[in-house]
């Protein structure tokens, strides 16, 4: 076994109680502060070279009413007092004196048997004196630490005049582990601290250092740490970035002309039922930002574009007029690019969206998504593959697949499926944006896009087994959470 190294200050404590039994630590009769004692005897049980008992103990001691009192008297020994002298006090005539502690000492002095009669205290040649000067002796024996007995302690604990505290002390006792390290200590004077003043005086040159011990045992503290959420929020960031992709921000709440109108949804679908999409309260009609844009999107829905044929029904400016809690991030690529025409453009947003659905394991009402757009000549449904290949590959999962879809926005349409012990669990869906949806924007060419859900990538990145585990603010999970990886 290796030999357990000890500092001075433990060498004087394991000196001094090495023929002693049941040590108390704060009696230990070595020349240095309580605090190094202390940490020193914690080290000493650590590295098991004494036994420790620990005891705890009550002490007293006055509060500052409690002192007033040993100084004045009690409120109702000068009440008391007073009576003496006039023999008769009326009850409303207390108030007067004893500065508004007339109730404390009318109450007290009920206790030891004067009360008011007829609204009267009638003094009766009892002597209650020596019971005052009794009390007072108890008083100052409690502040000197003997303590009378406990039923008095508690008295005047009640009554705030004594507080009571948990006093905890260790009771050591060497074991021959310590005695062993004591017979093997060499004092090589070792510097245990380094101060300024060594390093100034050079007195540092000719002297060894104490070794750290670099296996010792240390709590392990929480600090402040990110929320798991956040935590891969941060990496889908840097990995878009990192690709050379711009963040866009958008709006909680959205025209349904910008969330559906613009990306060909028509107005009878089923996605924009009440039982899907949260409606918005909207008395006072906002202007449209952009009404030359109504126009053009009518003309789709109605008629076509060339010889794509639209919808063909009436579409109603009312309609796409309506406030929502937007249901996708796709409407902050369509915004983005109307505002931002000019080609390449490579652009991605992780944001919250809102669906009127129930909550189950694999579905929430409020959830992110990681939204993501190509606009470029070049763009095509391989480099569509390849970028949702690469982006998952590089968060550590080799393993997906596309499953062919349908949007009302894109064509061709993919969804992105990610395989999970067996399981497999839908991410997302992506395509190209139609004509019918580019040709408003002014966009000539291909544009990609791709949605993907930010609390199931959450979940098999963390391996929850439910949805929900994300926001149940599990403790031991937020200290402890480990990826999967
Ligand atoms: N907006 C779609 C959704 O919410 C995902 C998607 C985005 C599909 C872009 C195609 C293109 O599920």
């Amino acid at each position: 076994m290796e030999k357990t190294e000890i500092s001075n200050y433990e060498y004087k404590i394991l000196d001094y109680i090495k023929d002693k039994k049941d040590v108390n630590e704060n009696s230990i009769g070595i020349n240095e502060n309580e605090r190094i004692i202390s940490s020193s005897i914690s080290y000493l049980e650590f590295k098991k070279l004494i036994d420790v008992r620990k005891e705890y103990k009550k002490t007293y001691s006055i509060t500052d009413e409690g002192e007033e009192y040993l100084k004045n008297g009690f409120p109702e020994e000068n009440l008391y007092n007073i009576l003496m002298e006039k023999k008769e006090l009326a009850v409303n005539e207390i108030k007067n004196y004893l500065n508004g502690k007339y109730k404390i000492a009318m109450a007290n002095l009920a206790k030891l048997g004067i009360k008011p009669v007829d609204g009267k205290l009638v003094y009766n040649n009892n002597s209650l004196n020596n019971i005052f000067i009794e009390s007072k002796k108890k008083l100052i024996e409690i502040k000197n630490k003997k303590y009378p007995e406990e039923k008095k302690i508690n008295e005047f604990i009640k009554r705030g005049l004594v507080k009571e505290k948990n006093n905890l002390t260790r009771i050591i006792n060497i074991n021959n582990d310590g005695l062993n390290a004591l017979k093997n200590y060499e004092n090589n004077d070792y510097i245990e601290l380094l101060t300024p003043e060594i390093l100034a005086s050079g007195e540092w040159k000719n002297k060894k250092f104490r070794k750290y011990d670099l296996n010792s045992r240390v709590e392990s503290i929480n600090g402040a740490g990110l929320h798991p959420l956040t935590y891969l929020i941060d990496e889908i960031r840097k990995i878009f970035l990192d690709m050379g992709f711009t963040e866009m921000r958008g709006h909680y709440m959205e025209y349904t002309a910008w969330n559906m109108d613009m990306l060909f949804i028509p107005q009878d679908h089923p996605a924009r039922d009440l039982q899907d999409t949260f409606y918005l309260k909207n008395d006072n009609e906002m202007e449209f930002e952009d009404p030359e844009i109504l126009k053009i999107v009518r003309r789709v829905h109605e008629k076509g574009y060339k010889n794509y044929p639209g919808w063909n029904y009436k579409w109603s400016e009312k309609e796409a007029k309506k406030v929502i809690l937007r249901t996708h991030t796709t409407v902050n690529t369509v915004r983005y690019l109307y505002h931002n025409r000019e080609e390449p453009q490579f652009v991605f947003s992780i944001e919250k969206v809102f669906r009127h659905e129930s909550v189950d394991w694999k579905h929430l009402s409020e959830l992110y998504q990681i939204e993501g757009s190509v606009y470029s000549k070049d763009a095509n449904l391989s480099t569509l593959k390849w970028l949702l290949r690469e982006f998952y590959s590089r968060l550590g999962f080799d393993n997906i697949k596309f499953l062919p879809s349908y949007y009302p926005y894109t064509e061709p349409s993919m969804d992105v499926i990610v395989d999970i012990n067996g399981r497999e669990v839908e991410m997302g869906g992506s395509g190209i944006f139609r004509p019918e949806v580019t040709k408003p924007l002014g966009l000539k060419s291909p544009v990609l896009a791709f949605g993907l859900g930010l609390e199931r990538l959450a979940m098999i990145y963390y391996n929850l087994n439910d949805i929900r585990e994300i926001y149940n603010s599990d403790l031991n999970w937020l200290k402890n959470y480990k990826i999967r990886f």
